[in-house]
């Protein structure tokens, strides 16, 4: 296979520069730490943003950068200004399509200038591939800051191969169509061959905005536009199943055996549904006091888009909220809210994975979610009890974790009492179903799926000839123009006439 590229706005790495010290460190998010372990085993170059502005930093430090990113990472960087950054990663991408696509309409801004620097910073991107770009590439472009690309690629190299994942939900079109600039995103993520989403879902929200806002119609999900065939399909994204079933910690949590430990892992995000989770943990101990001095939260939050003012904001409520239950539940020998504000690596997640008798995964939306999988991954004893949100991407999958609607406190309360006395033979049943189906939908297989589709779909595009190249256009609208009445009947083989090979007629009865 020729050489593929991966493009996303975050690399798996990102670079710190604290004074002259530069660090390299994990990335975290989904996106980054999912794809980080098959790019590892594929020959494949990832392009992207290191995560610092770059202005104030010298030519040669850049250069020298971007050479460890090459040799050590198999990465190459696109630099951001601070305008780019504010503008394009917190502006545009954070600030407008992120709350949209996860329904929160009210948090979201339309703001010009942002909407300029997108496309700005999406064409600088290209420019960037462009020297590794050949006719036969296969380009996968992956998430919500990077859906002009598709477009600007196929415009210039009609028979490169590029396919679009998108790993946060596709809204409603009834949410979509508020966004100002639909059409444009729409085109944009129309340039690519394959287009995958998490879910089935969120391909049909795709599928009925191309229908409402562009006017083009799929067939068995595959549309035909500007005489191109594309595919869209649900891939949902597993995890590496056997690093977080088979890896040994460095240093087990070990908790007292009389306390039971529910855990919670996340960004900072309001769309993770934080504050709800802790106001259904005080429920449950105002609901289920026999609990009290029994069971405690574990509440890791990930330092995230902290320059945004409503992450900022989120902070300081978590905060309050911790220390307001704390201070009034806790006693001698027992704190209710254990809270972390610091990103763990996946070494000390797993630690918290295997000694928590509950993970409490509640967000008000989200793409995925691979955090509900690691979890039920690195259980291997079976005894894991998942609670997960319904509008979580992973629930769609995940069908015998308890299933709770994040909105609903005392639901989730009676779920954690439900999951403390769920008897060891239900939890193993459960999470064997849960194992088998991880196991085998993981990383690899997702990402191979997708990149074996994508170059099926460039054959087929080859040999079938568009609808459009079979009728005289400029004959159908002239006749089409000077008719009273119209009826079309559009003769599909086997249907209205016998079956004929490479052909598709279409009659027009003008009256
Ligand atoms: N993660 C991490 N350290 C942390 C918190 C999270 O490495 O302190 C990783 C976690 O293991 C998971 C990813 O970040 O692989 C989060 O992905 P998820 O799909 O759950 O949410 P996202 O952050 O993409 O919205
Ligand atoms: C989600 C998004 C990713 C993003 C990650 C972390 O997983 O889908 O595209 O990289 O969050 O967010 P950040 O803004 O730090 O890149």
């Amino acid at each position: 296979m020729s050489r593929m590229i991966f493009v996303s706005n975050r690399l798996p790495v990102t670079v710190k520069i604290n004074k002259k010290e530069v660090t390299y460190e994990k990335s975290i998010g989904g996106l980054a730490t999912g794809l980080k372990s098959f790019h590892e085993q594929a020959d494949a170059l990832w392009v992207g943003w290191p995560g610092f502005a770059s202005d104030r930093m010298k030519r040669s430090q850049l250069d020298q950068i971007e050479s460890s990113l090459l040799d050590d990472y198999h990465c190459f960087p696109v630099y951001l200004s601070e305008k780019d950054v504010t503008l394009y990663y917190e502006g545009f991408s954070n600030r407008t399509i992120w709350p949209l696509f996860h329904y929160f309409s009210n948090l979201t801004e339309y703001d010009n200038t942002n909407w300029q620097r997108y496309k700005k910073v999406n064409l600088e991107f290209y420019h960037k591939l462009e020297p590794f770009i050949e006719e036969d590439s296969v380009i996968w472009i992956h998430d919500y800051q990077l859906m002009l690309l598709p477009e600007l690629i196929k415009n210039n190299h009609p028979t490169v191969k590029i396919g679009f994942f998108l790993h946060i939900p596709f809204p409603s079109s009834e949410i979509f169509r508020l966004l100002v600039w639909k059409e444009e995103i729409l085109k944009g993520i129309l340039g690519a061959d394959l287009i995958g989403f998490h879910t089935y879902d969120y391909v049909r929200h795709f599928l009925s905005s191309v229908r409402r806002i562009l006017n083009v119609n799929h067939n068995f999900y595959k549309l035909l536009y500007n005489h191109r065939h594309i595919e869209i399909d649900a891939f949902p994204m597993g995890i590496d199943y056997q690093y977080f079933s088979t890896h040994q910690v460095d240093n087990p949590i070990i908790i007292n055996p009389q306390e039971k430990m529910i855990l919670s892992v996340d960004r900072l995000d309001y769309t993770k549904g934080i504050i709800e989770r802790i106001k259904a943990f005080k429920a449950f101990l105002d609901k289920y006091p026999k609990y009290i001095g029994k069971v405690r939260l574990n509440l890791i939050v990930a330092p995230s888009r902290q320059s945004l003012p409503f992450y900022d904001q989120l902070r300081s409520e978590i905060e309050i909220l911790v220390s307001q239950i704390n201070g009034s539940y806790n006693n001698r020998d027992w704190m209710p809210i254990w809270y972390y504000f610091k990103s763990f690596s996946q070494d000390e997640l797993i630690a918290y994975y295997k000694a928590a008798d509950i993970l409490l995964v509640t967000p008000l939306r989200d793409g995925m979610n691979l955090i509900a999988k690691e979890y039920v991954a690195a259980r291997t004893d079976y005894l894991a009890t998942l609670i997960l949100s319904e509008t979580a991407g992973a629930a769609s999958e995940l069908s015998e974790a308890i299933i709770i609607n994040p909105n609903d406190e005392i639901q989730i309360a009676n779920a954690i009492k439900n999951a403390l006395e769920m008897s060891k033979k239900e939890k193993m049943q459960r999470n064997k179903i849960m194992h088998e189906r991880i196991q085998r939908y993981n990383v690899n297989f997702w990402a191979k799926e997708f990149i074996q589709r994508l170059d099926k779909i460039q054959f087929e595009t080859q040999i079938k000839l568009p609808v459009e190249a079979l009728v005289n256009k400029d004959e159908l609208i002239k006749q089409f123009d000077a008719s009273q009445k119209r009826i079309f009947f559009l003769d599909y083989d086997g249907t209205l006439s016998e079956f004929k090979k490479h052909q598709c007629k279409l009659h027009l009865i003008v009256h």
